[in-house]
C-alpha cells in the first residue's frame, strides 16, 4: 500500500499521511498574526494596515515597532525604542578588528551573517531564548548594529576609515551618514534620501512565510538565539532567486545596455528554457498580480532620480522591459510582473550604493519581520521543533560489501 502511495509523492504513518509538497507550494507551515498578503489581489499590510499607508505616513523604526510587538507605538512608545535603537548602535571595538580578516573584495552579506552570528559570542546572555527580560535588548541590538555593520563592511572594501554612528541622527540618517562621510568631507543628509530610504526599508520589512524567515523559524524552533536565526535568514536572502536578486537586476540591466538596449532580445532569451536566463525582478511564488511594493518603488525611483537630477539610462531600460514583459504572452500567462527587486536597485544606485550592497539594504529591511517571526514563534506555547518529513525513494536494504569485493 506504501509503495503506491509513495509513487503518488505521499506515505502513510503512524501520525496519518505525510504528503509530498517541495518547495511549500501548498503547505503552510505556521499560524501568523503579522502579515497580510492576498496575492491574487495584490494586497499586503503589516498588523492590518496597508503599506501603502505605512509608506507614506511611517518611518522605518516605528514600522518596526508595529511588526514586533503588534501596534503601533504611542509617543512614549517610540520614544524609547528609539533611544534604545540609538543607545545600542556601536558595535564592540573588539568586532572592528573582525573587519581585517575578509579581504577587501569579500561579499558584505558574508561578513554580515558572519557578523550577526558573532553578536551572540558578545552578548551571551542572548543565548538563553527563555530569558525574556533581555529580548528587547537583543531586538535593538540587532536593529541597531546591523546598520553600523552594513556601513563598516562597505568602508573597509573602499579602504576609506570607519564612520562611527552619531546620537544626534535618525536610524536612516545615521546609516547614510556612516555610509557616505569621509573626515575631509561631511555628508550632507538630504531629507529627500532620508524619505526614499525609509520608505524602502518599510517594504521590505515583512512578506511573511518567505524563504528567509522560514529559515529563521526553522533554526529558531529548535529554541536558537535571535542572533544566528537571523544568521541563517541572512544567508537565504542572499540567494539570487530571493532577496539576492536585486543586485541581479541592475546588472542584467547593465548587460542589456551594454548590449544596445534591445528589451526584446532580453525577454526572447527568458522564454528560452534552454538559455538558463530568467528575467531577475520579476516573479513570485504568491503574487499573481502586481507586486504592490514594485508599483510604490517605481514611482518613488522616478520622483528621486527627477529630484536629484540623475538621467540613469537602466531606468528607461527597465520600464520598457516591464512593458514589453508584460505584453507577452509567456509572461501574461504566468502572470509574472515585476516584484519587489525590480526598480529597488535603481533607487539605491542613485543613493550612492554600490551594487554588492543592495541585498544588505534588504537584510536591514527585513530584520523587523524576522524579528517579529522569531518572537511570535517563541511566546506561542504550541511551537514544536520544525522537522519535515520526506518520502523516502532509496533502496529498503542493501548488504554491506566488504571494499576488496567491490566493483
Ligand atoms: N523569467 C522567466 N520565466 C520565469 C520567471 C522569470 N523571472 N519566473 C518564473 N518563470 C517561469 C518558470 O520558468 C515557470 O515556467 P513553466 O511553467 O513553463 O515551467 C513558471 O514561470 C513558474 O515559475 P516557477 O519557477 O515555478 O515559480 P516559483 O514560484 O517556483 O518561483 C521565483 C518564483 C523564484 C521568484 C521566480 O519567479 C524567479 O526565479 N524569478 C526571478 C528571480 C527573482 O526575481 N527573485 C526575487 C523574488 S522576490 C523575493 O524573494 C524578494
Amino acid at each position: 500500500e506504501n509503495e503506491k502511495a509513495i509513487d503518488i509523492g505521499s506515505l502513510r504513518t503512524q501520525t496519518g499521511y505525510v504528503s509530498l509538497d517541495p518547495a511549500f507550494v501548498n503547505t503552510a507551515s505556521t499560524k501568523s498574526a503579522i502579515t497580510f498578503l492576498d496575492g491574487e489581489k495584490g494586497i499586503l499590510r503589516y498588523r492590518g494596515i496597508p503599506i501603502e499607508v505605512l509608506g507614506e505616513k511611517s518611518t522605518f523604526v516605528e514600522t518596526s515597532y508595529l511588526l514586533i510587538y503588534g501596534k503601533l507605538p504611542n509617543r512614549v512608545e517610540l520614544s524609547k525604542f528609539s533611544t534604545l535603537l540609538t543607545r545600542h548602535s556601536l558595535i564592540h571595538e573588539d568586532m572592528k578588528r573582525f573587519f581585517d580578516g575578509y579581504p577587501s573584495t569579500a561579499h558584505p552579506m558574508a561578513i554580515l551573517s558572519a557578523m550577526v552570528l558573532s553578536l551572540s559570542s558578545f552578548y551571551p546572555e542572548a543565548i538563553d531564548v527563555n530569558n525574556h527580560e533581555q529580548i528587547d535588548i537583543t531586538i535593538a541590538r540587532l536593529l541597531s548594529k546591523v546598520r553600523t555593520i552594513a556601513a563598516f563592511s562597505y568602508k573597509k572594501s573602499i579602504g576609506q576609515p570607519f564612520a562611527y554612528p552619531q546620537n544626534s541622527l535618525s536610524y536612516c540618517g545615521n546609516f547614510l551618514n556612516m555610509m557616505f562621510s569621509v573626515p575631509a568631507e561631511p555628508y550632507e543628509i538630504d531629507e529627500d534620501i532620508v524619505k526614499v530610504l525609509n520608505l524602502l526599508l518599510i517594504l521590505h520589512a515583512d512578506h511573511e512565510q518567505n524563504c528567509s524567515t522560514s529559515t529563521v523559524r526553522l533554526v529558531g524552533s529548535a529554541r536558537t538565539n535571535l542572533f544566528a536565526s537571523i544568521a541563517a535568514g541572512i544567508c537565504a536572502l542572499w540567494g539570487p532567486l530571493h532577496g539576492g536578486a536585486n543586485q541581479e537586476v541592475v546588472e542584467m540591466l547593465e548587460a542589456i545596455h551594454a548590449d544596445g538596449g534591445d528589451v526584446q532580445k532580453f525577454v526572447k532569451l527568458a522564454k528560452d528554457k534552454t538559455s538558463n536566463f530568467r528575467l531577475m525582478g520579476f516573479g513570485h511564488r504568491v503574487y499573481k498580480n502586481y507586486d504592490p511594493r514594485a508599483r510604490l518603488i517605481s514611482s518613488a525611483a522616478e520622483k528621486i532620480l527627477t529630484k536629484l537630477g540623475i538621467n540613469d539610462p537602466l531606468l528607461e531600460i527597465a520600464k520598457r522591459l516591464e512593458e514589453a514583459a508584460l505584453k507577452d504572452p509567456y509572461f501574461v500567462d504566468r502572470r509574472l510582473y515585476p516584484n519587489v527587486d525590480f526598480y529597488s536597485g535603481i533607487i539605491y544606485r542613485a543613493i550612492g550604493f554600490p551594487s554588492n550592497m543592495f541585498t544588505v539594504l534588504f537584510a536591514l529591511g527585513r530584520l523587523p519581520g524576522w524579528i517579529a517571526h522569531w518572537k511570535e514563534m517563541m511566546e506561542d506555547p504550541s511551537t514544536k521543533i520544525g522537522r519535515p518529513r520526506q518520502i523516502y525513494t532509496g533502496e529498503v536494504e542493501r548488504a554491506y560489501t566488504p571494499l576488496d569485493e567491490r566493483a
